[in-house]
């Protein structure tokens, strides 16, 4: 891992991910999570004032990056919800099949290299009647966003830890084998269009 992914990514994923038209859109999903909580990819911790502890037994906090890990402990600190580290050796989740009453993807599925694997494990930890709440930013419906989407994904991915800016999140969702039940789609306000198509929904294992 580079200087630039440990020490300086991270704050630029945080500050990225943590506008307040992106925070909105975590709001109308988090609070849905119930149960014991696998969430993919928990970056800076950004999602955890928004879980009802109330509803979640505790939440399994899968984070690669040692920096992000690192950059998450001010939320974690302050977090009302347990969390437990998970690693991912070889891109396997460290969990029992059927282990997840909810599986949360916000902003992450742009980002991981193999996506058909990684949505394989989640279906496999999520139980029957579990849901995936997902929450993510990808291809625009729109040519003229889309050519461009197209166009700058190559400089995106190298100055943003491997983010694509075009990646069809409800059609991977349904290539993985999950249906989905709802959905939102909109362009984020005071977003460029490019990074602003996001996918906000739920959705089960089909
Ligand atoms: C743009 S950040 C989003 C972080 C967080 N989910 C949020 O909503 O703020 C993408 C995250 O995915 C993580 N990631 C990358 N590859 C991954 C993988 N294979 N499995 C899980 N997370 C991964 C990155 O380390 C990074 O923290």
């Amino acid at each position: 891992m580079s200087l630039y992914e440990r020490y300086i990514l991270p704050h630029i994923i945080d500050m990225g991910c943590g506008s307040k038209a992106v925070q909105m859109q975590r709001r109308k999903v988090v609070p849905l999570a119930e149960g014991r909580v696998l969430e993919i990819g928990i970056g800076s911790g950004l999602n955890i004032p928004f879980y009802n502890s109330k509803k979640v037994d505790f939440v399994w906090g899968l984070e690669p990056s040692e920096g992000m890990r690192r950059k998450a402990q001010r939320n974690l600190n302050r977090s009302a919800v347990e969390v437990k580290w998970l690693d991912i050796p070889g891109g396997e989740i460290q969990l029992e099949d059927n282990s997840a009453d909810t599986v949360l993807l916000t902003y992450t599925l742009c980002t991981i290299p193999d996506w058909h694997t990684a949505l394989r494990q989640m279906h496999r930890v999520i139980k029957p009647g579990g849901k995936l709440l997902f929450c993510e930013h990808g291809a625009s419906p729109d040519k003229s966003v889309l050519k461009w989407q197209n166009r700058l994904n190559p400089v995106w991915k190298k100055i943003c830890g491997g983010c694509h800016l075009n990646r069809p999140i409800s059609k991977y969702i349904e290539e993985g084998s999950f249906s989905i039940k709802t959905m939102e789609t909109l362009y984020l306000p005071m977003t460029p269009r490019i990074a602003g198509f996001n996918y906000v929904g739920i959705a089960k294992k089909a």
